[in-house]
């Protein structure tokens, strides 16, 4: 048995199934876009810890930051003794994030911040509804589960969800929901099942994440600010997965015409450390009471110092611009990929920044949804050493998530391996 087989043998032995493992692999060391195994091979990491290393695995500047930070202290509980680079790194947000006055407040993981983002939503309205997305992703705790739009795996068997959580149909044109159909739904909820002026908060990914990196339509968003302000209720942002330069702006909110009331960040905040926080308008997230938010490793010293570096990093090397050109690579090749007669049938290509997709469909030039060929496809890459996620509402699509500072020979041999796995596995 080999090392990695020995792990994965012990893995399943010790550890319970509910934690499910996207690839066999155990990492033993990883640097950029590149990380070997318990058996010494080498893979190209597509996956970055699922869009967290947008910064690339273990970035110089990211470890030296932390191991200054470790020389000084490493917990003294904010709500306890405090620390300048939590205080330094919400000014930081506060300036850059596209809220005009807002205040930050740090947790740990992303569930976190978005049970908080409605925790604050609910006692600043005094209302306890909530409407999010089919196909949307927000955790998976009791409340941050009933707020994710898919049922298998995230809640099956964990029963009905909390109450007072509404789903609409999030626009997504080439599978038939417009954003007409969108907003009707969203009208008739407020008809059968919640009145407007009970619902706290409305809350969307401007990139549906494990939903399958569907782009909020502008007037999609624009027409939701628009429904809020009519009806008082909160706008959340979740920026756990677009956040810090994946889609060309440090948040991809920047995007659209709208100031949101809260954002909610996380992942790729502190490049590999575990940091989570949220922003929000300053009239609105000063409502909790002294106490009523917080956490023992909320905003951790090792956190807030990577994180400083991460904003370094992006600035230093105009990552966001990087990542336009990364994605717009990726799209080219893929369009060449499919264009191809031999390879698995590609359907629709998309991408905001370096946040690409694509769907894998029954047939070349067709649109219907084939979620049995996302494993064969994934399975085909990682024998030859690439690292890819599936994702998707309809569960067919692969999602590229590559380091923004891959070099890019290492961009094109993955998209070689990627080539030769869609003939593969054809
Ligand atoms: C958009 C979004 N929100 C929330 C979460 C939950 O974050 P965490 O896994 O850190 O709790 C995720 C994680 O994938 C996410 O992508």
């Amino acid at each position: 048995m080999s090392n990695n087989e020995n792990l994965l043998a012990r893995r399943k032995a010790a550890v319970p199934q509910g934690v499910a493992s996207a690839t066999s692999v155990f990492v033993e060391r990883a640097e950029n876009a590149e990380l070997w195994d318990a058996d010494g091979r080498r893979f190209l990491d597509f996956a970055v810890g699922i869009a967290v290393c947008n910064t690339g695995h273990r970035h110089q500047k990211v470890i030296e930051a932390v191991r200054k930070q470790l020389d000084q202290y490493t917990h003294t509980a904010f709500q306890v003794v405090q620390y300048e680079p939590y205080v330094a790194l919400a000014e930081r947000l506060n300036d850059a994030a596209p809220i005009a006055d807002a205040k930050t407040i740090f947790f740990t993981t992303g569930a976190e911040a978005v049970e908080n983002a409605i925790k604050v939503a609910r006692s600043h309205t005094g209302r306890p509804g909530v409407i999010a997305f089919r196909g949307a992703f927000h955790g998976r705790t009791a409340l941050t589960g009933s707020l994710t739009g898919k049922i298998m795996p995230y809640r099956t068997g964990a029963g009905l969800g909390v109450p007072g959580i509404y789903h609409a149909p999030f626009p997504v044109e080439h599978h038939g929901i417009s954003v007409d159909d969108s907003f009707a739904h969203l009208e008739a909820l407020f008809k059968t099942d919640i009145e407007a002026k009970d619902v706290a908060a409305i809350i969307l990914e401007p990139v549906q994440g494990e939903g399958g990196f569907y782009i909020a339509p502008k007037d999609f968003m624009a027409r939701l600010r628009a429904l809020c302000d009519l009806h008082g209720i909160m706008l959340i942002c979740d920026e756990i997965q677009t956040g810090f330069a994946r889609t060309g702006k440090l948040f991809a909110t920047e995007y659209y015409d709208i100031e949101p009331d809260m954002i909610t960040v996380a992942k790729a905040l502190a490049g590999g450390f575990p940091l989570s926080g949220l922003i929000g308008k300053r009239s609105v997230i000063d409502t909790p009471a002294p106490g009523g938010m917080g956490g023992t490793y909320g905003g951790s010293p090792i956190g807030c110092a990577a994180a400083h570096a991460v904003m370094d990093v992006i600035a230093e090397e105009g990552l966001c611009a990087r990542a336009d050109k990364l994605g717009a690579r990726m799209k080219e090749r893929l369009q060449a990929m499919k264009d191809r007669a031999d390879t698995m049938p590609i359907g629709d290509i998309r991408g905001l920044g370096a946040m690409v997709a694509f769907e894998l469909v029954a047939e070349k030039g067709g649109n219907k949804p084939d979620p049995l060929l996302v494993g064969k496809l994934t399975a085909e890459a990682l024998i030859r050493g690439l690292i890819i996620l599936s994702c998707g509402y309809w569960a067919n699509t692969i999602r590229l998530l590559v380091p923004l500072t891959i070099p890019e020979d290492q961009l094109e041999e993955g998209l070689d391996i990627l080539e030769a796995a869609l003939v593969a596995a054809a």
